[in-house]
């Protein structure tokens, strides 16, 4: 139970909190559990300016991520006016800075990792009651955590459910497995729950998460015998799910029956997001992945044959130590052969800790850069001809928001490929969660424009993935 004094000002308004986030889905799906499990508590959302608690949820993937939660935390000082202002991180910054993240400024006074986030609302607590202490949770849990569900709150269209923590892979580029710690597969029945829950409260598309998924079930904390195949069935089933999802698999853990899954499961998406990394053999036998160009394209093959129209899409790094023109031209090449039809690319960066920061001949900057815009020129035109092949063709697109994007009444969500479509109304309600057919009539640089052909009816809503011509 939180004291009372801990959720209110000193002119007894509720405290206000604000989160900013960082990093992958799952840190974006940590923030959201954040959130509902502050609001359970009794604080209230509020901007950056007012908010008493400012929680910074930091990823040290790439980048310079300390320079960038430094320079986050004095841009909060500069636009924050609470007098009470603490400032809390969590993430993988706070893993691997620890306490040290305390002299960054006064009013950083707690740490929290991503194991011990479940701990977070009593610390925040803690800190409001006791101005000049400091909290620190940055153990490992042994196993997967379950945290506390906030059943009345709001829930999207599309749930996003943890099936694990952690990564055993140990790419040598990597920090995940220092800073998540090793892989936890989370019991499958807790699983289950959520997902029913959130069909319960109106998701019908349910996106499962975790740094590898489909090596679920695998780990030493496992207590089951439910493979990542079997958990990916059994979730296809439930009843009111229209559409499922997951991100991210990998190459080496892809068995014959997830990529049967994409021919025999109705709500199974056609889409998948297959980190390739390079198409060179020795830079990946560097990285340590486990497989080759040869086996990837095996995969890439079979998935297109279970089922023609899957869209993929990729992670690339550009400029790990020792590549070589060579070595980049075989990326090129995978990338044509595979249709990547979106890649996320990045420049290789050391991470302290992990092997490849020791290995000899990294690249310079400069030639990273070329090798990127390499990789992003090519990527510009697959995934124009994936869009242009688009157009014409008709979907269902699942809305999730109001749109930013042109003019007018817009609101935006995806069809079963993955790929955001962008609606127009001539009405002013909310949309959210409706499912439309259109045809596409437009692309644009990363999205499909398209027209509405008429909402489908809860009562005929089945799943809806077979209506791509
Ligand atoms: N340097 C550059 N890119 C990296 N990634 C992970 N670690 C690094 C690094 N040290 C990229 C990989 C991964 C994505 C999440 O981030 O492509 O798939
Ligand atoms: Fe990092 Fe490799 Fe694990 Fe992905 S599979 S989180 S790249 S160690």
């Amino acid at each position: 139970m939180i004291p009372t004094q801990a959720l209110n000002n000193k002119n007894g308004s509720r405290i206000g909190f604000h989160i900013i986030t960082f990093g992958c889905q799952m840190n974006v799906n940590d923030s959201l559990w954040l959130t509902k499990a502050l609001a359970a508590q009794g604080y209230v959302e509020a901007p950056l300016a007012d908010a008493a608690l400012v929680c910074i949820n930091t990823c040290s993937v790439r980048e310079k991520p300390e320079r960038k939660v430094k320079a986050t935390v004095a841009r909060i000082r500069s636009e924050n006016t609470n007098p009470d202002l603490c400032i809390a991180i969590l993430g993988c910054v706070a893993k691997q800075e620890g306490e040290a993240c305390f002299h960054y400024e006064p009013c950083v006074r707690v740490v929290c990792s991503p194991d011990q986030i479940i701990q977070l609302p009593a610390l925040l607590a803690q800190a409001l009651l006791h101005p000049s202490e400091h909290y620190a949770a940055l153990a490992d849990t042994p196993d997967f955590r379950e945290r506390p569900q906030h059943p009345k709150t709001f829930v999207p269209p599309v749930a996003y459910v943890n099936i694990m923590q952690g990564c055993d892979n140990f790419c040598t580029y990597c920090i995940v497995p220092f800073t998540r710690g090793r892989q936890r597969s989370r019991d499958p029945l807790a699983i289950y729950e959520e997902c029913r829950h959130a069909i319960a409260q109106g998701a019908s598309e349910i996106m499962l998460l975790g740094q590898n998924v489909n090596a679920y079930g695998l780990d030493a904390a496992t207590k089951h015998h439910r493979t990542f195949a079997d958990l990916v069935a059994d979730i296809a089933h439930l009843p009111g799910l229209l559409r499922l999802r997951y991100t991210s698999p990998h190459p080496k853990d892809m068995t014959e029956r997830d990529i049967r899954a994409f021919a025999e499961l109705a709500t199974l998406c056609p889409s998948l997001h297959l980190p390739m990394q390079s198409g060179s053999n020795s830079v990946l036998r560097r990285m340590n992945r486990g497989y080759d160009q040869k086996r990837y394209l095996s995969l890439v093959a079979a998935l297109y044959a279970a089922n023609p129209s899957i869209a993929l899409s990729t992670d690339i790094i550009v400029g790990f130590p020792g590549e070589t023109d060579a070595d980049l031209a075989e990326t090129l090449r995978v990338m044509e052969e595979a249709r990547f039809c979106a890649s996320y690319s990045f420049c290789y960066s050391d991470r302290k800790g992990t092997r490849a920061s020791n290995y000899p001949d990294k690249i310079p900057p400069s030639v990273q850069h070329e090798r990127l815009l390499a990789v992003q020129e090519l990527q510009e035109r697959l995934t124009e001809q994936y869009l242009t092949s688009r157009v014409g063709s008709q979907t269902t697109v699942l809305l999730e928001r109001a749109s930013k994007r042109g003019s007018g009444q817009r609101f935006e969500g995806r069809d079963p490929f993955g790929v955001r479509v962008h609606l127009l109304f001539d009405d002013t309600n909310d949309h959210t969660g409706e499912y439309h057919h259109v045809v596409i009539t437009e692309k644009g640089k990363h999205c499909l424009f398209g027209t509405r052909l008429g909402i489908v009816p809860v009562s005929s809503r089945a799943p809806l993935l077979a209506d791509h011509e």
